[in-house]
């Protein structure tokens, strides 16, 4: 058994991608990247890299500029969303820097080439680059209007064959009702991407459930804020919302 496996003994998933939306970069802020935030989910991904587990990640732009806000203020959508997929940039750089304080290897890899700040995205180095413990971040969504970065977060987990699609949210799973205003509302320890699709509930926009779907890749939605949350995750354990096939 070499290193690496011994190390990663335990954990339900080895290989995943954590989405993380820009709103969640905020932190007590209204706008913009909040570094003590960065730092806190750089820490807990350290803590899941030290356990074994290979993790790409991908960040919303939401904290600096929303496409669909764009075109509804009358912005052409596609140029509305070249900007949005600018911000998921300069908050894959502010993530960069906020793990390269604690000495976790990363790389940048856009898909929209912009070569001298980060690398083009390329499939093969990105899975060489997890391989050798380094995160990737992944920058500019899909490099294509009309897609959302959930889309771009299930195209790159897809092509990075990864285990799990990890969802990071302000609640500790999918529930029936919004608990922060119903108190009866329960969370579901398990969905099915069907239900999720015929029942309209928001966990992440339907062309990335229907991708998960068709390449049966596990969601497994959890809270960003519970310290541990992500390694309870990679360990199947912990308060969660698994959204599979069956
Ligand atoms: P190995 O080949 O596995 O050693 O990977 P590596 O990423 O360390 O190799 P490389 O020598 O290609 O990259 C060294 C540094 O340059 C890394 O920080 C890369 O992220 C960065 N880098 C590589 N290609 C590009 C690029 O096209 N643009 C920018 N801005 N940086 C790049």
């Amino acid at each position: 058994m070499d290193a690496d496996s011994e190390t990663s003994e335990g954990l339900k998933y080895k290989r995943v991608l954590l989405k993380i939306s820009g709103e969640a970069l905020m932190g007590p802020s209204d706008f913009g990247i909040d570094m003590p935030t960065c730092l806190k989910f750089a820490e807990e991904i350290a803590a899941a890299r030290e356990a074994g587990a290979e993790i790409c990640l991908v960040i919303g732009g939401g904290n600096i500029f929303r496409g669909m806000a764009g075109a509804a203020n009358g912005m052409e959508r596609s140029q509305a969303d070249s900007m949005g997929m600018l911000a998921t940039v300069m908050n894959a750089l502010a993530m960069q820097s906020a793990l390269e304080t604690i000495g976790v290897q990363t790389r940048v890899q856009s898909g929209i080439r912009m070569d001298e700040i980060c690398e083009p995205f390329i499939r093969r180095r990105a899975i060489r680059h997890m391989e050798k413990g380094r995160v990737v971040i992944f920058a500019a969504g899909t490099g294509n209007p009309y897609f959302t970065t959930d889309t771009g977060a299930a195209l790159r987990a897809a092509e990075m064959h990864c285990e799990a699609m990890l969802k990071g949210t302000q609640v500790d799973g999918v529930y029936s009702a919004d608990p922060k205003h119903n108190p009866d509302a329960v969370r579901y320890d398990h969905l099915t991407y069907q239900d999720v699709l015929a029942r309209n509930l928001r966990v992440m926009d339907a062309s990335a459930v229907s991708l998960m779907r068709d390449t049966n890749i596990p969601i497994v939605v959890f809270s960003l804020h519970n310290k541990g949350a992500l390694q309870d995750v990679l360990s199947g354990k912990g308060p969660s919302t698994v959204i599979s096939g069956s």
